[in-house]
């Protein structure tokens, strides 16, 4: 098949990179030229684990390209993805104006019939009001070309980006017409070898499907780590409870673990976006506003509980940063709880190091012209702290050596925002150690 996607940031160049290996020509489009290059010359703009091999293999053999000539890629494709991003505006609703601006350009160029897909996470409504545009400009050019709109959410998780988009969980598939239903089922074939579903419905319900699924993870997490602060109140061990409640088949055993807030791309916004869309219909959406603060509270919690330790106030004190990305497996520090605690450290005058194994480019970036100092390896941020602070569960911090983390802190002082270590081995060695939602020790 014949296939263009715009966009080429987490989702648009995974899922392009993903259509192309299973045989499609694929032409990825994106706005910035810098990214576009970096691309032909084979170097990905994201870290995620496998990307960089398929990108180059999938350029050798010809099946992608990169460029920011968008008419091209629409006259090329029968199959037209939108995979670019819808942040949160100013008052929380999701910023809609990249994808508007790819539906107007694919409306004024588009010359024969075409699938328009949203792969964006759009508010409902979203397809819509693209196929109004499409019509619209259709009229106006005096042509009457065929075109179906489908929403077909994206529910990859970074880190393992590859790997969901090859063997996705589900595919869900929002539209009107047999002939997109056919065309999508085709399309995604190849990838459901393993029986996992392909789920038609209409393309609102599609589109409520993503904000309903990150909400309701949103939630999950929210609620645990409102547990956490009550267990720590009250002398009980959350890892216990966890265990306890995950055992119940109706609770299950994932995305109930306590730690400092969800971030990320996608949680933070689509959780205001969906707070929004109830807003506009007069409908409260009471529960999500209770996750979204209990969110903001966690960190806030976790940042306390630091300067707590401190009496004498952090001016002078370094303090070890071990993770800025907002999860391990990725570069991503969007909405990332190590910012909010970055910057609460700072503001208290504390001096920080940090180190992450991949995302300490992208977090200078973001912290360019404050003290903050960036290290190349894990032990080297430790040496003469008063306290390391474990922000992302990456795997090499999960076993470090602790007689070694003993002698490089000026004092034996954790705080364990993933509940990483062993709390009676903590005991043993000898440090101070405070995790979340588990007895202090
Ligand atoms: N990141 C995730 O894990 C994830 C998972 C599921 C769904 N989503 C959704 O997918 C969408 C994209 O997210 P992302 O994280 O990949 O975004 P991103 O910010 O990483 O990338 C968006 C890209 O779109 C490009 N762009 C903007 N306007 C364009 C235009 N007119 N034509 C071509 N390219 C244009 C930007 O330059 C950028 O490279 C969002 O709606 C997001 O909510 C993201």
């Amino acid at each position: 098949m014949t296939i263009s996607v715009f966009g080429t940031g987490y989702v648009g160049l995974v899922t392009g990179v993903c259509f192309a290996e299973m045989g499609n020509d694929v032409i990825c489009v994106d706005i910035d030229e810098k990214k576009i290059n970096r691309l032909n010359a084979g170097i990905s703009p994201i870290y995620e684990p496998g990307l960089d091999e398929l990108i180059e293999s999938n350029l050798k053999e010809k099946r992608i390209q990169f460029t920011t000539d968008s008419d091209k890629a629409i006259a090329s494709s029968d199959i037209l993805i939108i995979a670019v991003g819808t942040p949160s505006d100013v008052d929380g609703s999701a910023d809609m104006r990249y994808v508007l601006q790819v539906a107007e350009s694919i409306a004024t160029t588009m010359d024969r019939y075409k699938i328009i897909v949203t792969k964006s996470t759009v508010p409902v409504g979203t397809g819509k009001k693209i196929k109004e545009i499409i019509e619209k400009h259709l009229n106006r050019r005096n042509t009457n070309f065929g075109f179906d709109i489908v929403s077909n959410p994206e529910f990859l998780r970074e880190g393992c980006a590859i790997e969901d988009c090859l063997k996705p969980s589900r595919v869900v598939v929002g539209c009107e017409s047999e002939r997109a239903k056919e065309i999508m089922t085709r399309l995604y074939e190849p990838f459901l070898k393993n029986g996992n579903a392909h789920i038609t419905m209409d393309i609102a319900s599609a589109e409520m499907t993503k904000y309903a699924a990150n909400a309701m993870l949103a939630t999950k997490i929210s609620l645990m780590n409102e547990f956490s602060r009550l267990c720590e109140k009250l002398g009980a061990d959350i890892e216990n409870v966890r265990r306890g409640i995950g055992s119940d088949f109706r609770i299950g055993p994932h995305f109930i673990f306590p730690g400092i807030g969800y971030g990320g791309s996608c949680f933070p916004k689509d959780v205001k976006a969906l707070i929004k869309m109830g807003e506009q219909q007069d409908e409260k959406m009471e529960i999500l506003q209770s996750v979204e603060s209990a969110n903001q509270l966690q960190r806030n919690n976790f940042l306390k509980n630091i300067i707590k330790k401190f009496p004498n106030g952090l001016k002078g004190e370094r303090i070890a940063i071990w993770g800025v990305a907002f999860k391990p497996g990725t570069d991503d520090i969007r909405e990332a709880p190590s910012l909010d605690i970055i910057a609460g450290l700072l503001k208290a005058e504390a001096e920080v190091i940090v180190f992450d194994p991949v995302a300490s480019e992208a977090a200078s970036a973001y912290f360019s012209n404050q003290k903050i100092k960036f290290v190349e390896n894990q032990y080297d941020a430790i040496e003469g702290a008063s306290a390391l602070v474990v922000v992302t569960e990456w795997k090499s911090f999960k076993e470090p050596n602790f007689e070694k983390i003993k002698k490089l802190l000026k004092a034996p002082i954790i705080f364990d925002g993933r509940n990483l270590f062993n709390l009676k081995n903590m005991k043993e060695l000898g440090f101070f150690y405070h995790s979340i939602g588990r007895p202090l020790v």
